[in-house]
């Protein structure tokens, strides 16, 4: 499918002589001495990216990196100095004035950190002022305003005035005046940074919700890494203007791509989030309950497990089957693993965290199994594997296990292998 936003090498010179600018940018010169040569800003540098339909793109970086101007380029509210934007096909640095503000209105919804509403107009109609500066008519304006509303949580505060609501509140507005215009596109830029810790995270969780119904294309800017991680499909990690990494939050925190990501990446809990989908292996080996004990205990003893999963021909999971207990029914000429199965296993989604996963393992004496919304099995988790990401999120205590004297895996139980 095409995407829905395509960057390509989108450059943004401030001065009165980009052109001086892009030769040094050629010649592999950075920002700073661009500036000092030539009295130039580079705001972003040869950027490129593509944002898929239905995506939410995070772009963070710290003050200064460009995100601002990346962001307002992608709907020439700034004219990128070369490059480009290329939004459904259409590039849009080619497109006239007139059919840019018509793109921008229609195509396009933008909220931003301490978003100013109108003080003397009512909640409802700085909602649908999108649509008013758009040509709609009042009825249509206050019917879709209403909506708008409505989907943010303010249905009830239509007839009131901004200075009778709270940050959080007032936020909600832009966000709604965004959504009124019915945009494929959101750019949102630092749109929660103002709000305090809980009301931002409240509303971090109604974004997603709303996303979830809603399905459009966000392109989210924030400073904040915990907000990066828990609402990007996908980061763009910027710095002086260009580039770093683009991956998802799990490729950002397992492999930064430069010293510069990892120092970002440092403070994150981990095991917040990795998440089961992230750690799992696929399953080696795995018996149905029509197979015999002595093919369930053949597989075991060829990757040296204690036990196997069991699951129907479909991959729904049933249990597992300890290889002792099958060793037993091959003597008393057993036909099937039915009656062996156990089922005290525990199942997991894949965007379960590795925090609560870690408590589980400590509890169980076989891998976790990691299941679909059907119950089918995607794969199986490991002791072993946990405790590497673990130690491998937390550099700091390595030297810690040495002095408990064990490495962690020795204590590991050997029954925990199971077809990992
Ligand atoms: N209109 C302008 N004229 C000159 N320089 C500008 C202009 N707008 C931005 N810049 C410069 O471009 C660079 C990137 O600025 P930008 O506002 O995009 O950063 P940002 O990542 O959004 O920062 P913040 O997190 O503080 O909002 C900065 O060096 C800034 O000074
Ligand atoms: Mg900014």
């Amino acid at each position: 499918m095409q995407p829905k936003i395509q960057v390509k090498n989108v450059t943004k010179v401030f001065g009165d002589h980009p052109e001086r600018a892009l030769e040094l940018l050629d010649e592999g010169l950075g920002r700073k001495e661009i500036l000092q040569r030539t009295g130039q800003t580079v705001g972003i540098q040869n950027v490129c990216f593509d944002v898929a339909q239905g995506e939410i793109l995070v772009v963070m970086g710290l003050s200064g990196c460009g995100k601002s101007t990346l962001i307002r380029c992608l709907n020439r509210l700034i004219e990128p100095t070369s490059g480009e934007v290329v939004i459904d096909g259409e590039d849009i640095l080619k497109l006239s004035n007139e059919k840019v503000l018509e793109r921008r209105r229609r195509k396009f919804g933008m909220v931003f950190q301490n978003f100013a509403l109108f003080p003397h107009r009512t909640i409802l109609d700085n909602a649908g002022f999108g649509l008013e500066i758009g040509g709609a008519d009042k009825a249509t304006r206050d019917a879709k305003a209403t909506e708008a509303l409505k989907l943010v949580g303010l249905d009830g505060w239509e007839q009131s005035y901004p200075s009778q609501l709270s940050g959080g509140m007032q936020q909600r507005v832009g966000l709604a005046r965004a959504l009124a215009v019915d945009p494929d596109i959101l750019l949102m830029d630092e749109a929660f940074s103002a709000l305090d810790p809980l009301i931002r995270r409240d509303m971090q969780d109604e974004l997603l919700a709303l996303q979830s119904r809603v399905k459009k294309t966000i392109v989210f800017i924030t400073h904040d890494l915990d907000e990066a991680l828990r609402l990007g499909d996908r980061i763009v990690l910027m710095k002086d203007g260009y580039v770093v990494q683009i991956g998802t939050p799990e490729d950002i925190l397992t492999s930064p791509a430069t010293r510069y990501v990892e120092r970002f990446v440092e403070d994150v809990d981990k095991t917040q989030v990795l998440t089961a989908g992230a750690l799992m292996h696929d399953p080696k080996i795995r018996v149905t309950p029509n197979d015999g004990p002595r093919t369930a205990l053949h597989k075991m003893d060829q990757e040296s497990f204690y036990s196997v999963f069991v699951t129907q021909r479909d991959g729904t999971l049933e249990g597992y089957v300890w290889a002792e207990d099958a060793a037993e029914a091959v003597k008393r000429k057993e036909k099937t693993l039915e009656g062996l199965i156990q089922r005290d296993h525990y199942a997991v989604k894949p965007d379960e965290s590795l925090g609560t996963l870690f408590q589980m393992l400590v509890d169980t004496r076989i891998p976790l199994a990691v299941v679909d919304d059907h119950g089918k099995l995607l794969g199986t988790i490991v002791k072993t594997q946990v405790l590497a990401a673990l130690a491998d999120a937390q550099p700091d205590r390595e030297n810690t296990n040495e002095e408990e004297g064990e490495p962690a895996q020795t204590q590991e139980a050997p029954d925990a292998k199971v077809g990992a």
